[in-house]
């Protein structure tokens, strides 16, 4: 049964919100997870849709998954005994092709479906290949499968032409077990590289430089056990932050790492929000209508293009003009109409965005293109005059654990209903007047 949710607009956010482990370390930690023959303990897991599938086709292909609770789980890679990844829903994620380098890399072989993802743009994996095939590998796509294989995969040194999340990782993750020394020049640094990395160390991997320009590994014979708890979520928290200010709210958002959230923190203050800063958590507050500014995202440390909608819509509310440029993927504006029928004025050309602030939002009905769309949705009908409807809610639970209910203990008013549940929604709407 198909969910939406039901907002009403004009609460300020207070209070605290817990933030939980990153979905993007987490998908690729998963998939190093199986390397190891040993069993692997995962903790601060986020209970979300992406996770569940990655966690569903492991087991699909014959590896011991215990959900332990539900942010733990257990895994052992000893029992894989199959090496086709083309589970009902796994091409529906991006992370799939984590399982290609993790398999590739530990058997020498693997398929897996094609990867989907968010529709943000063409998303091309030809860097991942290219690693891929510089250790040995040779790549086979057909029938919607890329089919990898190798009769030995041998350290080399990879200069990425375009900087990579998910080619970094699958790099790393295809080199841990290889002959010799890889080089991976021109890497992705997101925190999340570092906790892959790290993780991978943890179970006895040699990687060095994870975050700098260049990472090393040298192969080693095994994986073994370990235990591991995932760092926060930098785009979740950084959600929270634009969601706070937005509604001139007072949160404390606590369990972050306020490095990661430099980015963000520093346009907010330059736009006018306050933003403290301790050793594990910020806390954003605004009591006025903030300013404009510039954004263009960029790879980290840049300014993320997994917060480039959170940060255009609290721009449009903003005083003034702003310009938005996304750099990273072509097609990542699909939430500006409905922005739009809120009463935003934003004009596109290309991958700029040009916001012209508006006084006031009022509530309508939208539909979530994607994740991070679909999360700025939520905060922008969390300010608007009235009640919104926000339906096609599933992309934000690929990504965002009890949004509804985080946001709600905050203060706000929002209910998750099922889709034309008339008698849910007036309850609703008398509850919150
Ligand atoms: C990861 O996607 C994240 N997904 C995305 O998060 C995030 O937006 C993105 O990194 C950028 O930070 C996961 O971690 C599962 P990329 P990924 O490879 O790895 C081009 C979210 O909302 N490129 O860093 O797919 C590509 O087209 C999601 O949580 C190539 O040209 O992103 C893009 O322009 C959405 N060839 C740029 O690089 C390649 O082989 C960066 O993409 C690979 C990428």
């Amino acid at each position: 049964m198909e969910q939406q949710y039901i907002i009403k607009g004009g609460r300020p956010l207070a209070g605290e919100v817990t933030i939980g482990g990153a979905k993007n370390a987490a998908l690729g930690i998963l998939a190093a997870a199986i390397m190891s023959d040993e069993t692997v303990t995962i903790d601060n897991l986020p209970d979300v849709r992406d996770i569940n599938v990655l966690l569903n086709a492991i087991e699909d292909i014959g590896a011991i998954v215990d959900r332990v609770d539900r942010h733990t789980v257990r895994i052992n890679g000893s029992t894989i005994s199959s090496l086709v990844i083309n589970s009902e829903f796994i091409n529906k994620i991006r992370a799939s092709y984590y399982l290609l380098g993790a398999l590739l890399g530990k058997y020498k072989d693997a398929q897996v479906a094609l990867p989907g993802g968010c529709d943000i743009g063409s998303r091309p994996i030809d860097q991942h290949i290219k690693g891929f095939e510089a250790l040995g590998a040779k790549i086979v796509i057909e029938h919607g499968m890329i089919k990898a294989s190798a009769q030995s995969l041998v350290g080399r040194h990879i200069y990425l032409d375009v900087v990579s999340v998910g080619a970094t990782i699958n790099i790393m993750l295809a080199a841990v077990l290889a002959e010799g020394k890889t080089i991976i020049e021109n890497p992705a640094k997101e925190p999340h590289i570092v906790d892959v990395a790290n993780f991978l160390n943890s179970m006895g991997a040699n990687i060095k430089g994870a975050g700098t320009d260049v990472i090393r590994i040298v192969g080693v014979e095994k994986l073994s056990a370990s235990e591991y708890s995932v760092i926060p979520d930098q785009i979740e928290a950084g959600t929270f932050m634009i969601a706070a200010a937005a509604t001139k709210g007072d949160v404390l958002i606590k369990n972050v790492i306020p490095k990661h959230l430099e980015a963000i923190s520093a346009k907010l203050i330059e736009i006018g929000a306050e933003v403290y800063e301790f050793d594990e958590a910020v806390r954003v507050s605004a009591n006025r209508r903030l300013g404009h500014t510039q954004i263009k995202t960029q790879p980290y440390p840049g300014f993320p293009t997994d917060m480039q909608p959170q940060m255009a819509t609290i721009l449009a509310m903003g005083q003034g003009t702003s310009i938005v440029t996304e750099n990273i993927f072509e097609n990542r504006y699909k939430y500006v109409d409905e922005l739009a029928r809120m009463g935003a004025s934003i004009k596109v050309e290309g991958n700029v965005a040009i916001i012209d602030g508006v006084s006031r939002f009022t509530g309508a009905a939208v539909s979530a293109p994607d994740l991070r769309a679909g999360a700025a949705l939520v905060t922008a009908a969390l300010v608007a005059e009235g009640f919104s409807t926000v339906d096609q809610i599933y992309y934000i639970e690929r990504g965002y654990e009890n949004f509804e209910g985080k946001l709600k203990a905050l203060g706000a008013d929002i209910e998750k209903v099922a889709v034309d549940d008339e008698k849910s929604m007036q309850k609703f709407k008398l509850r919150v007047g």
